[in-house]
């Protein structure tokens, strides 16, 4: 009756752990002050350009002149248009308003662009994964079952990223159908550089396979040379899909509002996969309320960019606290610098949980173990830097004194 596949999900052990062998610790050590470094979530309200955008848009839809009812299942043209103009053309990407399709976020469209290809094919994850590009495909049956040794699907090629390869995947020899990217990553903070992106485009369009590129920490990009866009590489617009978020850019994470560009020129089996979309979206999505579509206009107007760069700039600054804070105890810390995440090599070798537990009772921070992304992340720790700047440099000098 059920589908099996599910029984095949691993449990969402790791934030549940986390949150059970922290309350333990706070129930032991009343007294003691914890630090929660290990949030994905944003911290900082929405700021006034998308308030008074969300207002003026509340105040339309009171009124019989200016309601709304269903949105155009593809998105309002004054949002798809701004974001392909802001986002694409001005960075010299050829993307077509047609091509953007507005939705609810990241998330569900990482999940469910799954359903476009056959159940045969396979997919490649980075090895730390987002957890959600495989765990649809386990639920839509592509992965084979979990291996418990290995703490692997058999049937998905998995990409290492650790220490070793500069926490860059490598290209597969034999490239699977659906390769899922990620960048800036999560977890691992870590960037791409176009002429590296470059050779995955040119990969996979000689392999003919799809590459699903989540971009959604675009923003916090701060270097040059690192792509804000997989359509900045030639030969994209035939072999990628890309997924962008307004969550960790604009703090729409209790909102709701993200975007998936699919290029016309896009085509598998001689079938266009825009076209799909627009089929799938069509069928199983009801459009993202107007309210929400006119705070994401918001963000691209003058006075919007200036606000959420300043929060995005609060947010790398506790980044760099984190990271040169570490480096100067002599840990070895990799990102922070283009994205939100600072990933950290386990001293003397440690378990990343064996450092979960030693943080927490030395320092009374909180962090997430590396090795609840996929098996490399083994001897890895995350900590984000969506906390305060009183609580991260507080959590610094915790750390330090260790
Ligand atoms: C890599 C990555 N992609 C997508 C998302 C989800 O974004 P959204 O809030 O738009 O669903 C997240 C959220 O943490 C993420 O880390």
């Amino acid at each position: 009756m059920i589908n099996k596949n599910y029984q095949k999900l691993q449990g969402s052990y790791l934030f549940s752990e986390t949150a059970k062998r922290t309350a333990a610790f706070a129930q032991a050590h009343p007294d003691r002050s914890l630090i929660r470094l290990g949030i994905g979530d944003v911290t900082l309200p929405l700021v006034p350009a998308v308030q008074e955008a969300m207002h003026r848009a509340v105040d339309e839809m009171g009124k019989a002149e200016t309601f709304r009812g269903y949105a155009p299942e593809q998105g309002y043209e004054f949002l798809r248009e701004v974001i392909a103009e802001k986002d694409y053309r001005d960075r010299g990407c050829q993307i077509d308003g047609d091509e953007i399709f507005i939705s609810d976020g990241a998330k569900c469209d990482c999940g469910n662009t799954q359903e476009l290809f056959s159940q045969e094919v396979r997919i490649a994850v980075c090895d730390p994964v987002y957890p959600v590009y495989l765990d649809t495909n386990v639920m839509a049956g592509r992965t084979g079952d979990f291996c418990r040794e290995s703490g692997r699907y058999g049937d998905v090629t998995y990409m290492p990223c650790t220490l070793e390869n500069g926490f860059l995947p490598e290209i597969p020899e034999k490239m699977p159908e659906l390769v899922y990217l990620c960048f800036p990553n999560n977890p691992t903070g870590s960037a791409i550089r176009k002429e590296e992106l470059q050779k995955w485009v040119d990969a996979a369009n000689k392999s003919g396979s799809v590459l699903l590129y989540d971009a959604a920490y675009e923003a916090y990009i701060t270097e040059d040379g690192i792509p804000h866009s997989i359509y900045e590489c030639d030969g994209a617009r035939t072999c990628a899909i890309e997924f962008r978020s307004f969550s960790k850019n604009a703090g729409f994470t209790g909102v709701r509002l993200g975007f998936t560009v699919v290029p016309s020129e896009l085509v598998r089996d001689g079938v266009s996969l825009r076209d799909l979309w627009f089929r799938r979206q069509g069928t199983k999505y009801n459009g993202t309320p107007y309210i929400v579509q006119r705070a994401g206009q918001a963000v691209y107007a003058p006075d919007g960019q200036k606000q959420i760069r300043e929060q995005i700039g609060y947010y790398m600054k506790n980044a760099a606290v984190i990271r040169e804070g570490l480096l100067s105890c002599g840990y070895q810390a990799s990102g922070g610098v283009n994205s939100p995440y600072i990933w950290l090599k386990t001293p003397n070798g440690m378990t990343s949980w064996q450092f979960f537990d030693l943080l927490l009772e030395q320092a009374g921070v909180i962090g997430t173990p590396g090795s609840g992304f996929g098996p490399s992340g083994e001897g890895y720790f995350r900590l984000t830097a969506f906390g305060s700047h009183e609580s991260t440099q507080e959590a610094v000098e915790r750390i330090r004194r260790m």
